[in-house]
């Protein structure tokens, strides 16, 4: 069991997104955004297959894990690949405190919320927009979290998708007391209110944070509206 991410999963976090970051200086960035509060980092990790195209690997979640942790922050990576079950262990060795995969990429899902677990992580589940809330099915005592996509996975800067806010709401009805809620896509300090209030409480954030000028702000702003749903 994670307890720091457990501890942060259970409050209203913004996560920035490093895929909107500058990659030449994807350290500084973390700092300048962890600096303004953010505690829990996103990881996109695509595999070229599951979407097109091809990003991080856990390389990169082991380069970030120290300085993350030091800072009494927790990595979220989050799996946009086929077969996640002959990855999870590898993210799970490089510091990665939470992992969530695709319902729609294996159809093994209790078997690697477990492998998740089994590696000290937090296991999460998520749902593309074109899949109805129901694919969570049994799954939804298994998890720690479930991640709404409210844009179409692959690509930051897409628009958010409006029916994204009944889908929340109808995901956050459907699962346990203790279940987090995660919404990747088009979070911005417009739309933060609108997923709080259908029930998130971990809103991911990449180009409205890194594709900012000042990003420490930009987080600071989201995070300043994300309770107020
Ligand atoms: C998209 C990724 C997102 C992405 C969000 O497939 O899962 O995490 O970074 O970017 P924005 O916030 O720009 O929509
Ligand atoms: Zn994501």
């Amino acid at each position: 069991m994670n307890s720091r991410a457990s501890e942060l999963f259970a409050g209203v976090e913004v996560l920035p997104s490093i895929l909107s970051s500058d990659f030449a200086k994807l350290g500084e960035q973390v700092a300048e955004v962890m600096a303004a509060g953010a505690r829990v980092i996103h990881v996109d990790v695509m595999d070229g297959h599951f979407v097109p195209p091809i990003t991080i690997g856990p390389l990169i979640v082991s380069a970030l894990a120290d300085q993350v942790h030091d800072a009494g922050g927790v990595l979220d990576v989050h799996l946009m690949i086929e077969q996640p079950d002959r990855q999870v262990d590898n993210f799970t060795a490089a510091g990665a405190d939470a992992v969530s995969f695709h319902v729609e990429a294996t159809p093994h899902v209790n078997r690697v919320a477990s492998q998740i677990r089994e590696g000290g992580a937090l296991a999460g589940l998520v749902i593309n927009p074109g899949t109805p809330v129901d694919a969570m099915g049994a799954a939804v005592g298994e998890i720690d979290y479930a991640l709404c996509m409210s844009v179409n996975p692959g690509w930051g800067g897409q628009p958010f998708i409006p029916a994204s806010i009944d889908k929340l709401a109808a995901m956050r009805a459907l699962l346990p007391d203790g279940v987090a809620l995660e919404v990747d896509g088009g979070v911005d300090a417009v739309t933060a209110p609108k997923v709080a209030g259908a029930g998130a409480n971990l809103l991911v954030a990449g180009s409205a944070v890194f594709g900012a000028a000042d990003p420490a702000a930009a987080y600071a702003a989201i995070a300043a509206v994300a309770s107020n749903g």
